[in-house]
């Protein structure tokens, strides 16, 4: 199987968790787009769901599928929230925003009784930071922010220096909330919860990327197959 086909196969072992009448949270990023066109499928074929997307890309895909699209304002409570991720550590906290929809991803989990994150196996790590960690910020006092950032990775022991992330043609990325974000490569984050907090507590900071307590089961597609693993 290839990378592709390894998402597709998560997504669609996802799809067997959806029940009729549930209000689902709809993830974005390529894995999580397969299990929108899969549970288009599902809808055009009779299944009543109603999905709350994650970012203005997944509320266009899920709407050209026929997927029925509701908001935390009208639906505040979801029942299961499908989702890809940039890494997994084996507890099931995450890196996510490799797609820049950090933000409204974690409002959705949060918001979700489960989630259910699906990946092909290169996601699979021992320890998370290999990926970049993303960190949505205000644009007002970014250079201020930046450095608070950094310094926060000087503090836990991961020294990292926080990019802005642009865009091909050389312009800040912007998140569907209007926010910038500082990517962060910082190798290994050994205690990803402190880091958290640290991040949390920086004015200016709108959210971080890691997901920590958020997912309750991991997908992952492989040559040898897919295995569905539970958080203790
Ligand atoms: C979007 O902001 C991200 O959190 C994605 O869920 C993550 O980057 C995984 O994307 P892929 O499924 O495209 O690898």
């Amino acid at each position: 199987m290839d990378t592709d086909a390894q998402k597709r196969a998560a997504a669609a072992r996802a799809i067997e968790f959806v029940r009729p009448g549930m209000r689902l949270g709809l993830g974005t990023g390529s894995t999580a787009k397969y299990f929108v066109e899969l549970l288009g499928e599902r809808v055009r074929n009779g299944l009543t769901v109603i999905g709350v997307p994650t970012s203005e890309a997944t509320r266009r895909d899920a709407e050209r599928v026929g997927v029925p699209l509701s908001t935390l304002a009208e639906t505040p409570e979801l029942d299961l929230t499908v989702d890809g991720a940039d890494e997994i550590a084996p507890d099931l906290s995450l890196i996510k925003g490799g797609g820049g929809a950090l933000l409204r991803e974690k409002i959705v989990a949060a918001a979700s009784a489960r989630m259910i994150v699906i990946a092909d196996e290169s996601k699979w790590v021992p320890m998370l930071g290999g990926f970049p960690l993303p960190v949505e910020v205000e644009p007002f006092g970014l250079e201020s922010t930046r450095r608070a950032v950094e310094a926060a990775y000087v503090d836990i022991g991961s020294p990292a220096v926080p990019m802005l992330r642009r865009t091909k043609d050389g312009h800040a990325f912007v998140t569907d909330g209007g926010h910038w974000i500082l990517d962060g490569r910082l190798h290994r984050i050994a205690d990803p919860k402190a880091l958290a907090a640290r991040l949390s507590a920086i004015p200016g900071v709108i959210e971080h990327g890691l997901f920590i307590g958020l997912a309750t089961a991991a997908i992952l597609a492989g040559n040898a197959g897919v295995r569905v693993i539970e958080r203790s």
